[in-house]
């Protein structure tokens, strides 16, 4: 079955198709983040019209990139929810023309479920293991038991990891998007020259749940209380004092979910997971199986898309053509060990 996906939840305006959710036979990204930049953050109204514009394009790329003819294209699926409603709501549409013109099954994709899925493309694992969901919007770490069954142990409580990336980088002026640029940057400097409020868990709320608005503060209004006196203000030294820190805290509760839940298996997604320490740090876990997505399917695509849309239908699900879009995180089950 060969699915189509289309990504526009936020600004890249992504088309892929991948056959039996397992083999990507395109996955075209056409990514805004230059007209972006000069605002240092995404600007809804931009990024819906650009997609208006982008996505007949993409779409015929992705399918020319992956050598099929309209008739070989099985389902299409769309990102319906959580994201910009502007942008969600030009993939739906265009998703919806497109099914009822071919007549095919359209089905709605959760973006944070996708992600979360997003390594079961190339390196598949057995259920359940431990979910680690790092993007811009959400930072969430929870048990998956199945492709749409996760009980979640914990979750931001203010920003999230990625948002804290982009909102250093923006108040340094390192530049856009924060995240690739302190991961950058971090690589040639001194990651005690400051030391930043540290990963400890915090006692009241739930013990998984995570902050990372303390440590943006810090990292924003309060460079000189926790310099180490001696090195370098650099763009690089800051950088890699804030990512040792930021990674700090993530591991912090992944070794605790591990310990508490027993589970012996972890996967990341969403566009932090391609940073390069976590990476690291998530490869080096003693006795845990770990399964990270390659690079571009970390971050925005619309493969993630079309792979978890296989598994829906393949169950018989899809949606009809009132299919809806929101800006709205899906409810989670919240489960503590
Ligand atoms: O998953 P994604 O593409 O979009 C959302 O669903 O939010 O994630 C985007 C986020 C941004 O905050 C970006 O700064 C961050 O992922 N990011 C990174 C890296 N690459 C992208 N953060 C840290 N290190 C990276 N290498
Ligand atoms: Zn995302």
């Amino acid at each position: 079955m060969n699915v189509l996906g289309i990504e526009t939840s936020c600004d890249e305006c992504s088309v892929a198709i991948v056959r039996d959710g397992k083999e990507i036979l395109s996955n075209e990204v056409a990514t805004q983040i230059d007209i972006h930049r000069p605002y240092q953050g995404v600007v809804p109204e931009i990024a819906s019209r650009l997609h208006t514009e982008w996505i007949s394009p993409v779409v015929s790329s992705s399918i020319q990139k992956a050598g099929l003819s309209l008739k070989e294209i099985d389902a299409v699926a769309v990102t319906n929810r959580p994201g910009l409603l502007g942008s969600l709501l030009v993939g739906v549409n265009f998703a919806k023309a497109f099914a009822a013109t071919l007549q095919i099954p359209l089905i709605g994709i959760d973006h944070i479920r996708a992600h979360l899925y997003a390594s079961q493309v190339e390196h598949p694992l057995e259920y359940p293991y431990l979910g680690l969901l790092v993007s811009g919007g959400h930072t969430v770490i929870c048990r998956v038991n199945g492709f749409d069954d996760l009980d979640v142990l914990g979750t931001t409580i203010d920003d999230a990891i990625g948002e804290a990336f982009d909102k250093v980088a923006k108040h340094h002026g390192f530049g856009y998007p924060g995240g690739v640029v302190i991961d950058r940057l971090a690589q040639k400097g001194n990651d005690k020259a400051f030391l930043f409020p540290g990963p400890s868990l915090h006692k009241g709320s739930h013990t998984y749940d995570i902050s990372y608005s303390g440590l943006k503060t810090a990292v924003i209004n309060q460079l000189d209380s926790f310099w180490d006196g001696t090195s370098e203000k650099s763009p690089e030294n800051i950088a890699a004092s804030f990512q040792r820190v930021a990674v700090g805290i993530l591991m912090k509760r992944v070794h605790k979910a591990l310990e508490d839940t027993g589970l012996t298996r972890l996967s990341a997604g969403g566009g932090v997971a391609a940073n390069s320490l976590l990476r690291s740090q998530l490869k080096q876990l003693q006795g845990v199986e770990v399964s990270i997505p390659s690079m571009h399917l970390c971050t925005d695509n619309g493969a993630m898309i079309a792979a978890l849309a296989f598994q829906y239908l393949n169950r018989g699900e899809t949606s009809g053509l009132d299919l809806g879009a929101s800006a709205r995180v899906k409810a989670f089950k919240h489960s503590y060990p």
